[in-house]
């Protein structure tokens, strides 16, 4: 059986690092591991509508933005193809059919909706479409027979519905949809990076993240700003690392060759997170450290950006071209399923002979 990758991001605005080490750039490393036989990655502006309805602008203009973050992150649109979920109508048609599949009841108990639901005021008044994206999420996933999808922890419940829903299909009709499973980042550092403010998770509107974007010296910036251990006043205090975001990203970005490199007065991250404990390691020290694996990490990204924001032309034909790809598989597959639920009625030669004979009969 062929291994495909499906998996995408809606388009609410800029990535950043918390979707750098949360997803970017694990797709990078499983697009460049060869063991895919294709790979989709999916801007998913229909679905961010469902919550961004009253604002379409918003995602408009974050199409690109988030193209040209994928692009330079380093997914290479010869081997991943790129697509925006609102140009193929394949999805929306499969979404109609997959809603008969679930109940109305099934739809509220997914856990990352019901918490969606809470956090955007919508208990009285839920727009259907919102509750239903999971079914949509499921067509994304089986228009492309997709088996891995690689994906957060928060997204799980997503993966339960569509393999539910890829189970009653597949009895009630014919076995044609294929059952994904979610590709886990097993490493609990890479699952969620807080923001800049120690703060649970990056989010634009708490105003804590790091854009891939973002040029050197805003990020220095928001590196100096980081929060720390508010007990460690002075240099010579011992300091907490745990909680303290400066060691959390170390965690999550620092490498062994760094220590030569930047900081050659240690060998390794045990040892500089000993010596904070133990005081006489100042912030600003472990700061500029973090400040130049962090640099290193984003100037190629950065490169690759400047690169493609030249000719942002290049852009959407790849874009348009991703789209048109995607187009041909979920057709295809769009076939399949009316075939198998026998909605095929032109392509159907006994259902057209049997009316034939049938009426052939009765006239004689
Ligand atoms: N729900 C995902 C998110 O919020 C985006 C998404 C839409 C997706 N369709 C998908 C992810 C299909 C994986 C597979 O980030």
């Amino acid at each position: 059986m062929s291994k495909i990758i499906l998996t995408g991001d809606r388009p609410t605005g800029r990535l950043h690092l918390g979707h750098y080490v949360g997803s970017l750039h694990r797709r990078v490393i499983l697009q460049d591991s060869g063991e895919y036989d294709k790979i989709f990655i999916m801007i998913a502006d229909a679905q961010a509508l469902t919550d961004n309805f009253d604002n379409p602008e918003k995602i408009r203009q974050n199409i690109i933005e988030v193209a040209l973050d994928y692009l330079s992150a380093g997914l290479d649109p010869r081997v991943s193809t790129l697509f925006v979920q609102s140009q193929i109508p394949e999805l929306t048609e499969l979404t109609f059919y997959y809603l008969n599949l679930v109940t109305v009841s099934r739809l509220y108990r997914n856990p990352t909706v019901k918490a969606e639901i809470q956090l955007r005021n919508f208990e009285a008044n839920i727009p259907a479409g919102f509750l239903c994206y999971p079914v949509s999420q499921a067509a994304d996933i089986t228009a492309f027979h997709a088996t891995d999808v690689p994906v957060g922890q928060d997204q799980l419940p997503m993966l339960e519905q569509t393999r539910e829903i890829v189970r009653r299909f597949n009895a009630i009709y014919q076995p044609i949809l294929t059952e994904p499973e979610a590709l886990l980042e097993e490493n609990s550092v890479y699952q969620r990076l807080p923001g800049t403010d120690g703060k649970a998770k990056m989010s634009k509107s708490l105003g804590n993240c790091i854009y891939l974007a973002d040029p050197p010296q805003v990020v220095e910036e928001k590196i100096m700003n980081m929060y720390t251990d508010p007990l460690h006043v002075k240099v010579s205090d011992p300091g907490h690392i745990e909680g303290n975001t400066v060691f959390t990203y170390l965690d999550a970005f620092c490498r062994p060759e760094h220590f030569p490199e930047f900081l050659p007065e240690y060998e390794s991250l045990e040892q500089l997170k000993a010596h904070y404990q133990k005081g006489g390691l100042g912030d600003v020290k472990i700061k500029r450290f973090l400040n130049r694996i962090l640099q290193k990490e984003l100037e190629p990204i950065r490169r690759r950006r400047k690169e493609y924001e030249k000719d942002i032309g290049a852009v959407y034909q790849i874009l348009k071209e991703g789209s048109q790809k995607a187009r041909n598989t979920a057709g295809a597959t769009v076939d399949q399923v009316k075939r198998a639920m026998r909605i095929d009625y032109f392509q159907d030669g006994e259902l057209i002979k049997a009316h034939m004979d049938k009426y052939e009969n009765e006239n004689r």
